[in-house]
């Protein structure tokens, strides 16, 4: 029995099930309740479970079913930010694509530098706390995604002003200050290179690049700089949107040296290393140095921007390849040759 693809009803779940149907696999799709219409427009679910939460992957029945379909299930953003990975890495029965172990390292920003840094890739520094602020820094709040909350602060004063708004605002609760991580801020572009890592091949593919657009960091070059000043802008971090990026040609080279350290860091630390999708978040500054601040050990939305292959995926492919479909076809081949221990944990 041929595997069949299984994804949860949001972040990329239609480019996965696109690029399974192209390579002739079933998909199943695990639908939030109250977006069955959505999905329906578009046709890409072969069957559908019903679910009303996340956590609902850990009922029985529901892992019952996915064996059931022999489904292997392609984690994306909206799994790791549910929380609750013991329990998933632990209980979930079902193959899961790629290294379900490391979404726990993406999840806790302690791990995630950890691994980054044990990738060789350069890391921005971590300032151990708020006295220590000498230039900019971005302070990152705990459990806030999608930068609601951050800012930039570039002295311990400053910190302690917009720390104090933040209590304000609640996005900081008593006893949470611990667990708020400062870090140098890079000033320069970012850029989020979209890697696959083949088992079967060896090999660490690019497949793409996006930037992702934030609000209101983004934004705030529409405005003079006088204006910036007169009405107090604190730039926040909120992703709206993703761009294509195609980077120098001379860039490459780092690219590939840091997401091939990356792999091999996993290898080390997170045992049976990164498989299939991973992102690097970077940004890249005046002297073309690069720094990687963030990982997503998983598919990544702005992989969304090439569902019908990139400029990167064109070089390799003589057919459309996006993420999704390149995940498909490493699921295909390693069924078709009796590896699917080798991409599935
Ligand atoms: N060290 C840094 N220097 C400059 N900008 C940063 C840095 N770290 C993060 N950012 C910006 O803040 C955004 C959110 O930070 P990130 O660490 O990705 O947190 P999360 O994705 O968990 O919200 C990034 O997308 C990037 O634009
Ligand atoms: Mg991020």
């Amino acid at each position: 029995m041929r595997p069949a693809v299984a994804t949860i009803s949001s972040h990329s779940a239609l480019q996965i099930m696109k690029g399974a149907k192209t390579e002739g696999l079933e998909t199943v799709l695990l639908c939030l309740k109250g977006r069955e219409g959505l999905y329906e427009r578009f046709g890409l679910a072969d069957k559908v479970i019903t679910i009303s939460a996340v956590e609902d992957l850990m009922k029985k029945e529901v892992q019952r079913r996915l064996i059931g379909e022999n489904a292997v299930l392609v984690p994306h953003g909206t799994l790791i930010s549910g929380g609750g990975l013991e329990e998933f890495e632990r209980e979930f029965e079902p193959r899961v694509f790629g290294n379900r172990f490391i979404f726990r390292w993406e999840y806790d920003r302690v791990l995630k530098d950890r691994l980054l840094l044990e990738a060789g890739v350069n890391v921005p520094k971590r300032i151990a706390s708020p006295g220590e602020i000498k230039g900019p820094v971005i302070v990152k709040l705990p459990g806030a995604e999608g930068g609601r909350g951050y800012f930039i602060a570039d002295s311990p004063q400053d910190y302690a002003k917009k720390m104090k708004a933040v209590r304000g605002r609640g996005l900081l609760r008593d006893g949470e200050e611990e667990d708020v991580f400062i870090q140098e801020y890079i000033i320069g572009v970012s850029l989020y290179p979209h890697y696959f890592f083949s088992p079967l091949t060896g090999k660490v593919e690019l497949l793409g690049c996006d930037r992702r657009y934030e609000t209101s960091v983004d934004g705030i070059g529409r405005i003079s700089a006088k204006d910036q000043l007169e009405i107090g802008l604190t730039p926040t971090f909120r992703v709206i949107g993703n761009s294509p990026l195609v980077l120098r040609e001379s860039l490459l080279m780092d690219i590939f040296r840091d997401g091939e350290g990356f792999v091999e860091a996993s290898k080390r630390l997170v045992k049976p290393g990164a498989i299939g999708p991973y992102c690097l978040e970077m940004i890249c500054d005046e002297s073309g140095k690069l720094y990687t601040f963030e990982f997503s050990g998983r598919i990544v939305a702005g992989t969304n921007l090439f569902v019908n292959g990139s400029p990167y995926s064109d070089l390799i492919y003589d057919e459309p390849m996006s993420m999704g479909r390149r995940i498909a076809r490493e699921i295909r081949k390693a069924a078709e040759s009796g590896e699917m221990d080798r991409i599935t944990t």
